[in-house]
């Protein structure tokens, strides 16, 4: 059983309460800390918190608890994250895992060096549509991973801090994209380096000194390529899709906008519909079980699972810093109009668990490049000469 300190009431904090009440059913939220005391007694009395304070040192200081979950404004981030791991308690840490690389390093070294377990909170590779597809990639069903494309885009954010640069870091690169680049990441595979971006992003619509749109390759070291494209100038809900080739299979998924559950209305329900909706009428596309879907249930098993078992969770520090150097660098090559270098001052390489499937062999005089069954019947098959390095095609009846 653990005594969580809970550090933010707002959008996050009240997902990960309602997940964390929910899923083990022997854990308990002892504090709760918001940036007013009267917020954090609202939100404490709503879901039977015993205590709440507006000082996040107290909180994280507080004998009872041993884990301090992080759900607070990015530039926070590090500061509560820091004054955990001095008072010796286990330390979860929401998305981005800091503004910067350099910020982000620095909470990474500071829990390894005092053996403090540690959890990056990346919920978007836990939901269990990602689970199952990141079995089946893992597995071989996909051959070897070419291509991961993962979208996040909605029309902007709910608090006035994620639009200030100083204290959210960035833009919709560093709210949102930093999920883009674990999921790609995570589908490519983490033992895999990311070695050089190129991003393209822009103010296409908002006063703001941060990017509300942007696209970004990040080329790994076996050359498969991760791309994000994220946008705060996306209208009509959030999207959330991620698609992934290899060279035996495809993968789509789709989060949000078209899961299953579509509903018209022309009167509305006065009531919140899901994260990001529009609208209240007309056609909307509710989410059945929101925690669930995005993940936040099965990442929280893995964090205390973990915790208990003495083995690192799936999503660590280190994660929450590789993301960082990877946003690092796009920022770099928007500036530069280049690809940039992934610049790591840790990479501990990892094991490559996809099978790697070379050329394949048609005879022994030449490789298969592929074949087609034509609109007339026939089975076309297009080979490489492996000396002379001709194509030719062969049609079958
Ligand atoms: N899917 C995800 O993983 C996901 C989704 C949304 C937000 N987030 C992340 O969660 C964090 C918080 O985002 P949010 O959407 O909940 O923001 P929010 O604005 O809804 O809530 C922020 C909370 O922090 C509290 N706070 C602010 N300053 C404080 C201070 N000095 N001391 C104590 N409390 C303080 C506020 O009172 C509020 O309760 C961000 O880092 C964001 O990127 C993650």
């Amino acid at each position: 059983m653990h005594k969580i300190a809970m550090l933010g009431t707002g959008l996050i904090g009240r997902f990960y309460t309602m997940s964390l009440l929910n899923f083990r059913g022997k854990d308990q939220i002892v504090v709760t800390c918001a940036n007013t005391k009267d917020e954090a007694e609202k939100f404490a009395r709503e879901f039977v918190i015993p205590k709440y304070t507006a000082d996040m040192a107290e909180a994280i200081r507080d004998p009872e608890v041993d884990t301090v979950v992080i759900g607070l404004p990015n530039y926070l981030h590090k500061k509560a994250a820091l004054l955990a791991i001095e008072a010796g308690k286990a330390v979860l840490c929401t998305k981005p895992l800091a503004t910067n690389s350099s910020d982000a390093l620095e909470m990474f070294e500071a829990a390894e060096k005092t053996n403090i377990f540690h959890g990056y909170l990346e919920d978007l590779v836990y939901t269990p549509k990602t689970l199952k597809a990141l079995d089946a990639a893992h597995n071989g069903a996909l051959g070897k991973i070419l291509w991961a494309r993962s979208r996040e885009t909605h029309a902007g954010p709910h608090s006035d801090w994620f639009w200030s640069k100083e204290l959210s870091g960035g833009g919709a690169i560093v709210d949102m994209g930093c999920h883009c680049i674990e999921i790609a990441r995570s589908f490519i595979g983490k033992g895999i380096q990311p070695t050089e971006v190129t991003c393209w992003a822009d103010t296409q619509v908002h006063p703001i000194d941060v990017e509300d749109h942007a696209i970004g390759l990040v080329r790994y070291e076996n050359s498969a390529i991760g791309q994000f494209e994220v946008s705060w100038s996306f209208r009509g809900g959030m999207d959330l899709r991620d698609e992934i080739a290899g060279t035996e299979g495809t993968i789509w998924l789709n989060h949000w906008l078209r899961t299953g559950f579509e509903m018209f209305t022309s009167v509305g329900q006065s009531g919140y519909v899901a994260e990001k909706a529009e609208g209240e009428t007309g056609w909307l596309f509710p989410v059945g079980d929101e925690v669930g879907s995005l993940g936040y249930v099965e990442m929280f098993l893995d964090m205390f699972n973990s915790m208990d078992k003495g083995t690192p969770p799936k999503e660590d520090f280190y994660d929450g810093y590789i993301v960082n150097a990877i946003i690092d660098a796009c920022y770099k090559s928007v500036k530069s109009k280049k690809w940039e270098p992934v610049e790591l001052k840790y990479w501990r390489g990892g094991q490559i668990s996809q099978k790697e499937k070379g050329l394949k062999e048609y005879d022994d005089q030449h490789y298969l490049i592929k074949e087609e069954k034509m609109p007339d019947g026939r089975l076309k098959v297009i080979l490489k000469d492996k000396k002379t390095g001709t194509f030719s095609q062969v049609i079958k009846d």
